[in-house]
């Protein structure tokens, strides 16, 4: 019974070496832990794409009632106005913002307000829906009109 007693004094040596470098690891992350934990707890979602529904801030004139055609109506995209004049004299306006899926009405023609993206069409009236796939009136923005000069309220 000549056993081979091999040396295992490596294998159990490198073990310590493993624990040592693992506590002093641990004792890093503790240390890193406890400064800031928990710090950021934004997980809104967000898509950076938004914010700018409240351009229409703006006040002050947004244009001549001669700009707004009778029976017709005009786009102002950076104000995301639709201001129409379904009779001489009265007008209205309303958001350009399509209830359907938000996108930016785009034309004004035979007593619509047209949204080009799914083929909505609202009236230039009271913003009823003239046209699927939306089924939600415009909303109405408030103007002022004064003097042949139109702005918003
Ligand atoms: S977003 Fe206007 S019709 Fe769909």
């Amino acid at each position: 019974m000549t056993s081979s007693q091999k040396a295992r004094s490596s294998p159990s040596r490198r073990t310590v070496v493993a624990a040592a470098g693992v506590a002093g690891l641990t004792a890093t992350l503790a240390a890193c832990g406890s400064d800031d934990s928990g710090g950021d707890t934004g997980s809104s979602g967000s898509t950076g794409k938004g914010g700018s529904s409240d351009r229409s801030a703006k006040k002050g004139p947004l244009a001549s009632t001669s700009d707004i055609p009778e029976g017709g109506g005009k786009i102002f995209a950076d104000e995301q106005v639709v201001v129409t004049q379904p009779t001489k004299g009265d007008f209205k306006a309303f958001s350009t913002s399509c209830t359907h899926r938000g996108c930016a009405v785009s034309s004004v023609s035979d007593g619509t307000i047209n949204c080009p993206c799914h083929g909505s069409k609202f009236s230039i009236e009271d913003g009823s829906v003239k046209h699927a796939p939306a089924t939600q009136p415009l909303p109405g923005r408030e103007i002022k009109v004064s003097g042949g000069s139109i702005s918003l309220a």
